[in-house]
This record gives structure tokens, sequence and C-alpha cells, in this order.
């Protein structure tokens, strides 16, 4: 079942700067007038090189971070602070220890019973809530397990149906896999792409993986460092309708090469790769 529309938030990021001050340097200018539209239900990924401000824009737009001039708005409102509209997930899965999976997942609505003296027929719905997602994410049998119990790519479910239970419009999801190998990893790209779909939630995820990238995205963001900025933008012209074997198109993996060459162009890895050649050159020339 699809959620309505109104459930899914628009973004617009509006040459929006933001450096960081350094002790005895001068300042680290880490995203240089970036402007972005996120439309609503879009699965956006920003994929570049590590240090070219992923994190930083995607904190920003869960209002963990501040940004010097420009404007980033969140549904007709500018962004001043985190809110209940979006939630994050990120690498390590930072689960609470003490709770089981059940408990884990419904744990913010449970804080809320306490605080706004919710009806027991809200708790009912939070459990129905938690029981669907726990369905949903393969874990109904683990439901009273604790997480040292778990495998990485459980408890990363776990932390993607903790994300999910107040129903957030934005999902925010910093390299989320990044830890997983990669058998469970391809497992997971199908299960988030399943639940972006059931859900119909906007999602913005960042990685340094292009194949991840393109595998998910309905569009994929190349940012560049050193200004962080925007490089290129790419519309993956695959449909929503994806399996593993896409990954083996010439169609895919041509895409995949013109990203990573962006990539590399924009990083100063390929001059690396010249110096390395030079190098051995000297060295053969001895
Ligand atoms: N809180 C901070 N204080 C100072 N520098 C930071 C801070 N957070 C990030 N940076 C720097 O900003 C740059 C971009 O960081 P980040 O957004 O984490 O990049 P990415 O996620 O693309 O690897 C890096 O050079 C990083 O060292
Ligand atoms: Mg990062």
């Amino acid at each position: 079942m699809k959620m309505p529309a109104m459930s899914q938030s628009e973004v617009h990021f509006e040459t929006v700067s933001k450096s960081f001050k350094r002790r005895n340097e001068s300042a680290l200018l880490v995203l240089d007038q970036v402007s972005l539209h996120v439309a609503p239900g879009e699965f956006l990924v920003l994929v570049g090189a590590s240090g070219c401000g992923k994190s930083t824009l995607l904190r920003i737009l869960a209002g963990l971070e501040t940004y010097d001039s420009g404007r980033v708005i969140l549904d007709g409102q500018p962004v001043h602070g985190p809110g209940a509209d979006r939630a994050m997930v990120f690498q390590h899965y930072s689960l609470y220890p003490w709770l089981t999976v059940k408990d884990n997942i419904r744990f913010s609505r449970q804080l809320r019973v306490v605080r706004d003296q919710l009806t027991s027929s809200d708790v009912e719905a939070a459990s129905g809530r938690s029981d669907a997602l726990l369905s949903l994410m393969g874990l109904s049998h683990a439901a009273d397990y604790y997480p040292n119990q778990l495998s990485g790519g459980m408890q990363q479910r776990v932390a993607i149906a903790r994300a999910l239970m107040n129903r957030p419009k934005l999902l925010l999801m910093d390299e989320p896999f990044g830890a997983l190998d990669a058998q469970t990893r391809e497992v997971m790209h199908d299960l988030i792409r399943h639940v972006h779909q059931l859900e119909g939630t906007t999602i913005v995820f960042v990685t340094h993986d292009v194949e991840e990238a393109l595998y998910l995205g309905d569009r994929v963001v190349v940012m560049a460092p050193r200004p962080g900025r925007i490089d290129s933008v790419v519309s993956v012209p695959f449909g929503r309708q994806r399996e593993q074997d896409l990954k083996a198109t010439v169609d895919f993996l041509g895409l995949k090469r013109q990203i990573l060459h962006r990539i590399r162009e924009t990083s100063g890895m390929k001059t690396n790769r010249d110096m390395l050649e030079q190098l051995s050159q000297q060295g053969s020339q001895n």
C-alpha cells in the first residue's frame, strides 16, 4: 500500500555555503553555493570522494549542523533544527544495547507516551506499526533478541525500522551499509528499495560506492571536494523495477564508469596516479 503524497518531503537547497573554522589556518569551505532540489518521493543519492561535504550536507538537512549563507527549505519552511518529520540512519547502528529489538523500534514512541500521556489506543496503534515494520524487515522472529545477538545486517534493519517508526517524511541515510559485507549489502539494497516503494518516503542517501548509488537512486548527485560542491547530476534511466542483474548490463557499467571518472577528475586521485606512474618510470630508469 502506498502512502499518500502528503507524507513526502520536498527539499530546496538554495546557494548554501558552509565553512568550518580552523585554528591557525584559514576557514575550510566545505559547501560552496550548493543548490539542489529533491522532489517529493524521490530517492536521491549523493556520491563523491571522502571529504567533499556529503555528510555535512545531510547533517544540515537533518538540522544537526548550521550553515553560513543561502537557504534550506523543507516543505516550504526554512530548516532551523531537527524535527520528527526527518529520521536519520548512520553507518554505525546506534541501537540501545539494553533494549530488545522490539523495544528499540518502539523507543521514541514510548518516550512520547510518558511525555504526552498518549492513550492506550495510541500505544496499540504503535505496536501495530512496529509489528508491521518488524515483518517488513524480516525480523519478526528476532523481536525479543538484544542487539548483541544480531548480525550487522540485522542490526541495520532494526535501525531502519526504528527510523521509519514515526512515519518520517524524509529519511536521511549516511553510508548506512558501509560496514556490511557485499552479500548483505545486496540484500539491504533490495530491501531499502522495497521500503521506498511501499512507504513513499523521500530519501536522501549518502555513499561513496558508485554501484550502490546507481542501483538505488532516481538521481545521483556527484559532489567534488575543495571546496565541496556539486559537480554534476545524473538521472538514472533504469525505471524503478530493478534487479541485481542490472549491475552487469552495458548501460549500467557505462554510467558507473562515467561517474567514477568524474570523481577521479575532481578529487585529484588522477594526479596521484600520474605521480605514481612518474615515480615508477623514474624507478625503472635508475
Ligand atoms: N565539525 C567539523 N569541524 C571541522 N571540520 C569538519 C567538521 N566536520 C567535517 N569537517 C571537514 O569538512 C570536510 C567535509 O566533511 P564531510 O562532510 O564529513 O565529508 P564526506 O562526508 O563527504 O566525507 C572534511 O574536510 C572534514 O574534515
Ligand atoms: Mg561522510
